[in-house]
Order: C-alpha cells, then sequence, then structure tokens
C-alpha cells in the first residue's frame, strides 16, 4: 500500500547510507561526539534552533544515543552529514515526524558553521528528500523556520519548497516568542523540478 510508511521503516534493514558528490549521509556513531558537541556548541548554529547551546560533551553523546534508538524505534532518520572524501562528521540531517496516515514528514538540518555557504546543506537535504520521496513515498515534506533564518530559507527555497505560512509567536527561544515560517514540498513538485 502507497501510504505504509511505517512498513517501508520497518523494512529497512540498516540505517541508509546516502552518498553525493561531496557529503555523505550515515548513522551516527560514538565517536562522533566530539564533532556533534562541537556543532550543537555553537552559539551561531543555534541561533534560531530550539534549544540553547551544549555546555558539555555528554549532552552530544546523549544526543547519539538518542539519534540511534530514533531509527531503532523507526521514529525518526537523523544523519549524520560527513565530508565524502574526508569522513570528517559536518553536520545532522533530520527526517522526523512521521505520519503515516498523510504520507508526510518533517525535515530538520545543522552543518557547521565553518562549512557554511558551500552549498553542502543543500546536498545533504537534496539527498535526505530524493530518498525518502522514493523509498518511503512520502507525498509532503514540511519544514518550520525561524522566519530571520536567511540560510534556511535560502535553502529551502532552492529545493523547490514554498513559503506556506507565518505563524506568530509561535516558540519561546529564552525569553522571546519568535515567528514560525511553514514550508512545503510535494513529491510532485520534488519529481518535476529542474536538475
Ligand atoms: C541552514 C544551514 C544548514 C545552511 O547551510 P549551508 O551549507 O551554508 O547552506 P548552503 O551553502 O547549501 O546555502 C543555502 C543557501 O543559503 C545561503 N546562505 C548560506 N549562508 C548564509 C547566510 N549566513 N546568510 C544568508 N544566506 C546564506 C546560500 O547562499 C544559499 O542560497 P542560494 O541557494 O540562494 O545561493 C546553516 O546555515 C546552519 O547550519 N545553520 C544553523 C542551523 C539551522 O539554523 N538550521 C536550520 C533550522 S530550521
Amino acid at each position: 500500500m502507497p501510504g505504509d510508511i511505517h512498513a517501508r521503516l520497518a523494512a529497512l534493514p540498516a540505517f541508509p547510507a546516502l552518498t553525493g558528490a561531496r557529503v555523505r549521509l550515515r548513522e551516527p556513531r560514538s565517536d562522533d561526539a566530539d564533532a556533534v558537541f562541537a556543532l550543537f556548541a555553537d552559539p551561531a548554529v543555534m541561533r534560531y534552533w530550539g534549544s540553547a547551546p551544549m555546555r558539555s560533551r555528554m549532552q552530544a553523546e546523549g544526543k547519539l544515543e538518542e539519534m540511534r534508538e530514533a531509527f531503532a524505534r523507526r521514529e525518526a532518520l537523523d544523519w549524520i552529514v560527513a565530508d565524502r572524501r574526508s569522513g570528517a562528521a559536518l553536520g545532522t540531517c533530520t527526517l522526523f515526524r512521521f505520519d503515516a496516515r498523510h504520507r508526510r514528514a518533517e525535515v530538520g538540518y545543522a552543518l557547521h558553521a565553518s562549512r557554511w555557504g558551500q552549498g553542502l546543506a543543500t546536498e545533504a537535504v537534496a539527498l535526505a528528500l530524493d530518498w525518502s520521496l522514493r523509498t518511503l513515498g512520502l507525498h509532503r515534506v514540511e519544514a518550520d523556520i525561524d522566519p530571520r533564518n536567511e540560510a534556511s530559507r535560502r535553502l529551502l527555497l532552492r529545493l523547490g519548497f514554498r513559503s506556506e505560512g507565518l505563524l506568530r509567536q509561535r516558540f519561546f527561544i529564552g525569553e522571546d516568542a519568535t515567528d514560525s515560517e511553514l514550508f512545503g514540498l510535494l513529491a510532485q513538485e520534488w519529481r518535476g523540478r529542474d536538475r
């Protein structure tokens, strides 16, 4: 049945590894803790993220454990984005909130600031979208961003997402009530886009 996303997730024999020209999406490993800590401890990376920067390496170890457990329960696919050549962990790319009834999921991503502006996150998210739209039979992928997050908004627009509306003061980041902009991409738009 085309809508049976949970069955397709359950049938995955292992964490899917996806390879692009410059990045590789792979399963999280415990030796990624230093890189994951460097990523999520950086206030620049966390500026529009829903949580405070990490303060200890243990938090990164805990996050890696959660990433692995989420896949074991088939609740999320939380990839490590690695440099294809060196293997260095550069960031994360996540598909989560799978909704089998409505054949949709949400996408999120973060990249180490030293590698911003090189198109690497766009490549990583494109790999995750292409794989998930084909393999899981998703109909729609959503992303929810702070509208001030220009890099994230441009990434989504570049990949064919459309801005579908602004939800006012939906999240507190610290003491600030921040707006949330919802983006959506339909499977037929992905298949039909110019490459
Ligand atoms: C969002 C993020 C992953 C983008 O990573 P990236 O590898 O720099 O993105 P890309 O190089 O693929 O660029 C995507 C687009 O953003 C633009 N961009 C990159 N950095 C930018 C910046 N600091 N300000 C404005 N635009 C920027 C690029 O020019 C590109 O636009 P284009 O396609 O129109 O040329 C990265 O900025 C990041 O990790 N931010 C912190 C975490 C975060 O906010 N994640 C999103 C939460 S919803």
